[in-house]
């Protein structure tokens, strides 16, 4: 015979609020407090908002009229929340930020080891565009797989290349459809940008040809170099990037729609390349300074993981001589530092 044990419905209730109580106190990965995240966030963008070291882009001539003022800053966390300052509307081209998404999207599509065989995820400690690097590429001793990286040009165009497609437009919609899912809205190219890029981008060619009569790039370069000039011209505003950080920082679930966007399993190698290579020359200062995976763009974008915790972006023009927003790398810095962001850190107890 069955015997039933009543509990009293007040008990339940008191039971029921209890546990409510234990899982809101319960210590998360990122414990911070939305004010304190807030707090951050203002104050980088008060101490960086009237410095004026650097200079915009000028060698795509577009990019040299974009206002220099423009400085907007957005932290996305795991419950999808946007914490910003400054200008979060104006979009500006997406540049070299968009090597990380259509590497994501070989990576997603073809495995870890395509990348690594076919372009190399080493640093080339050389600039984003050296023509030289692709000279002194060597090959990894019986591996046979070229020393370059997906995020300098040489390994982005071949990147590009290597998105399956039978005419380029099926390989634009590919990486175009990355790019939206990552910043959860459909983005558009800024046409001027994309024709002023065109129109100068003799040297990114030269780079594809030779990278042809290498065999790192397997056949039609010229659609490889126009798709991927395509893809820089991308207009994206700070919280579009910062959203695209967070997609990386939550195991490729984009924080805000919710949508599965790549593999976890396959976000990892997508932050080695951007820890190797995020800014060029000077990523090893950067990871040095910050811990953090991060992508710079001529544009003036740069976007940051700090995996389990945020994304962060900032867009501002002017750049240093490695290429890189000044604004962007010390207010990226300042923000992650106050938010204990170092992944190399221990959290504070
Ligand atoms: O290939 C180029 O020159 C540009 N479309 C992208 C360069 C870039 O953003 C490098 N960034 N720091």
């Amino acid at each position: 015979m069955k015997t039933h044990l009543a509990i009293p419905r007040p008990l339940v209730t008191v039971v029921i609020a209890a546990i409510a109580v234990v899982l809101l106190l319960a210590p998360s990965a990122f414990a911070q407090a939305p004010a304190d995240i807030q707090k951050a966030v203002d104050a980088a963008y008060a101490k960086y908002k009237d410095l004026k070291e650097g200079k915009n882009a000028d060698y795509i001539p577009a990019l040299a009229k974009v206002d220099p003022n423009l400085f907007g800053i957005a932290v996305v966390t795991a419950d999808g929340k946007v914490y910003s300052a400054g200008d979060l509307k104006t979009e500006v081209s997406i540049q070299s930020i968009s090597k990380v998404f259509t590497a994501a999207q070989v990576i997603q599509e073809q495995g870890l080891e395509s990348i690594e065989k076919q372009i190399g995820v080493d640093a080339t400690g050389a600039r984003f565009n050296s023509i030289i690097a692709i000279e002194g590429v060597k090959m990894v001793a019986g591996a046979g797989a070229p020393e370059m990286n997906p995020l300098v040009n040489p390994g982005a165009i071949s990147a590009t290349s290597m998105v399956k497609g039978a005419t380029a437009d099926a390989v634009w919609s590919k990486i175009i459809g990355t790019h939206n899912d990552f910043a959860g809205r459909p983005l558009t190219v800024l046409q001027d940008v994309y024709k002023s890029e065109s129109d100068s981008n003799q040297r990114n060619q030269a780079i594809g040809a030779l990278m042809l009569a290498y065999g790192y790039i397997k056949s039609n370069w010229q659609q490889a170099v126009d798709l991927y000039t395509r893809q820089c011209s991308i207009g994206v505003n700070a919280k579009d990037l910062a959203t695209m950080a967070a997609t990386l920082a939550f195991g490729g679930k984009n924080p805000v729609t919710g949508k599965q966007v790549m593999n976890a399993d396959k976000v990892p190698g997508v932050l080695a390349i951007m820890a190797t290579a995020g800014l060029y020359d000077d990523s090893g200062k950067w990871l040095y300074r910050t811990g953090l995976p991060a992508k710079s763009g001529v544009g003036g974008g740069i976007i940051a993981v700090s995996p389990g915790r945020f994304g962060i972006a900032v867009i501002a023009p002017p750049l240093d001589d490695a290429g890189n927003s000044v604004k962007a790398q010390n207010a990226i810095a300042d923000i992650s530092n106050a938010l204990g962001g170092n992944p190399y850190k221990p959290p504070a107890k």
